[in-house]
């Protein structure tokens, strides 16, 4: 058994803008170099499909480690860090639990399949305002649509989307191990959290969107019931505007970036929603958005490696589907493929994404209606990329097209 400290990992320099360009061709080159391990100034990074998988067999010698990001970042006891180190994601155990059990209900297949009238009207609308520009970049588009549909089903009025859009997507880089964006990520929490009190008074004295009962009235059920305090409550529902808005927004951008040059894949999804499902899967396994890490709280000794209690393990659950021994031609785009593994771009085990159901249906419908309006589109690709430890993405990508009137199908 070689220790960890002993082995020669080659380095993975994920906090640097040209990593974030193509970290595929980084993680292919460190393969070569290690068969499942990697490292960067944060810790090692699993790069083998299978051992992902493997490791998180073993999740219970592990944990969520935002204290130890907290630290790092020098925010202990400022609204972030607190922020940080209580949401359900920093959880484990009971605790982790309860709060898992008083949303799932809301978020599973069903309630999610459920919700797709809701998504197809919010985009409509949104193709509505936008595609008779016929150029536009695709990024801030497409950032409207899930904090729109995210602010409906918490029963949010979604004026507030302008004065949010920001403070999310400052703390989608919450991960990025940077101390330098600390201050963003302070008045973002304290714009966010101003935000979800102001809506809890506001719903206690009788103000709501609709009669239908949203995901508020589950949450303040749930704390009536004693099952939530105040505190978890706006916490939960913070975590929620800003688990929702990133990742998906920067996976329907990143689907685009994919298909924008491939006009017989984007034809049919034109054509056939169960086809936009395939692309989904596909784009997720060549490139989703999001590395995440956990604490070692044992030692975990996997093949040939001992890993001390402690170790900062880095998950990238974005780009580990590009492993060549996990998928056949793994570096080809192909959604009709005959899928060996499914892909991990919501990750795995206990943390596994809550909102997986609600991403799937609002990209699947927001990809269909985008691809019957938004005819022969061209872009000249990307303006930059975002970090790629956290919600990694595309920051830009301008397009043109010709604009395609949908006479009678959609709401609006
Ligand atoms: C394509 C879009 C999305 C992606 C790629 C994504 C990805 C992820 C990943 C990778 C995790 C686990 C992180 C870890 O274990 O360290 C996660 C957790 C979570 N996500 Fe998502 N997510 C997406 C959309 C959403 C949406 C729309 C919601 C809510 C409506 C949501 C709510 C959550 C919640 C609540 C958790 C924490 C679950 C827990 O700690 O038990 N996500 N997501």
């Amino acid at each position: 058994m070689t220790p960890l400290a002993e082995l020669d990992l080659p380095y993975l320099p994920m906090e640097e803008a040209s990593f974030a360009k193509d970290p595929a061709a980084h993680f292919a080159a460190a393969r070569r170099r290690h068969s499942w391990l990697a490292r960067w100034k944060f810790g090692p990074i699993v790069t083998l499909y299978e051992a992902v998988r493997d490791l998180f067999r073993m999740e219970h010698k592990m944990r969520t480690p935002y204290d130890k990001l907290v630290e790092v970042m020098g925010a202990q006891g400022t609204p972030w860090g607190r922020f940080q180190e209580r949401h359900i994601l920093s959880q484990s155990g009971p605790a982790h639990a309860r709060l898992r059990e008083i949303l799932a209900p809301a978020f599973s297949p069903r309630r999610a399949s459920e919700h797709r009238p809701l998504m197809r009207e919010v985009i409509a609308r949104l193709l509505d305002e936008w595609a008779p520009r016929g150029a536009f970049d695709f990024e801030e588009f497409a950032s409207f649509f899930p904090i729109t549909v995210m602010c409906n089903l918490i029963g949010a009025p979604p004026e507030a989307i302008p004065s949010l859009k920001s403070s999310l997507e400052a703390l989608g880089l919450s991960v990025s191990m940077d101390p330098q964006i600390l201050g963003a990520l302070e008045r973002a929490t304290q714009v966010l959290d101003e935000f979800v009190h102001r809506l809890i008074e506001e719903r206690a004295r009788g103000k709501r969107l609709r009669e239908a009962e949203d995901l508020l009235d589950v949450l303040l059920q749930a704390k009536a019931d004693g099952g939530l305090s105040q505190r978890e409550l706006a916490d939960l529902l913070i975590f929620l505007f800003v688990a929702g808005f990133d990742t998906s927004k920067n996976v329907l951008t990143l689907i685009m970036y994919e298909i924008v040059g491939r006009p017989q894949i984007y034809a049919r999804c034109a054509q056939d929603l169960s086809f936009c499902r395939k692309v989904v899967d596909e784009t997720m396994r060549f490139h989703s958005t999001t590395t995440t890490n956990r604490l070692l709280t044992e030692d975990i000794a996997y093949r040939g490696v001992l890993m001390p209690a402690g170790t900062n393990l880095w998950f990238p659950w974005s780009i580990i589907g590009r492993d060549p021994l996990a998928a056949d031609d793994a570096d080809d785009f192909q959604p009709d493929r005959v899928r060996k593994n499914p892909h991990l771009g919501f990750a795995l085990g206990a943390h596994m994404c809550l909102g997986q159901f609600i991403a799937r249906a609002q990209l699947e419908e927001g990809l269909h209606l985008i691809a019957r309006r938004i005819t022969n589109p061209r872009s000249p690709g990307p303006l930059g990329w975002r970090p790629f430890p956290g919600v990694w993405g595309i920051r830009g990508l301008p397009i043109e097209f010709t604009p395609a009137p949908l006479a009678g199908e959609c709401p609006g």
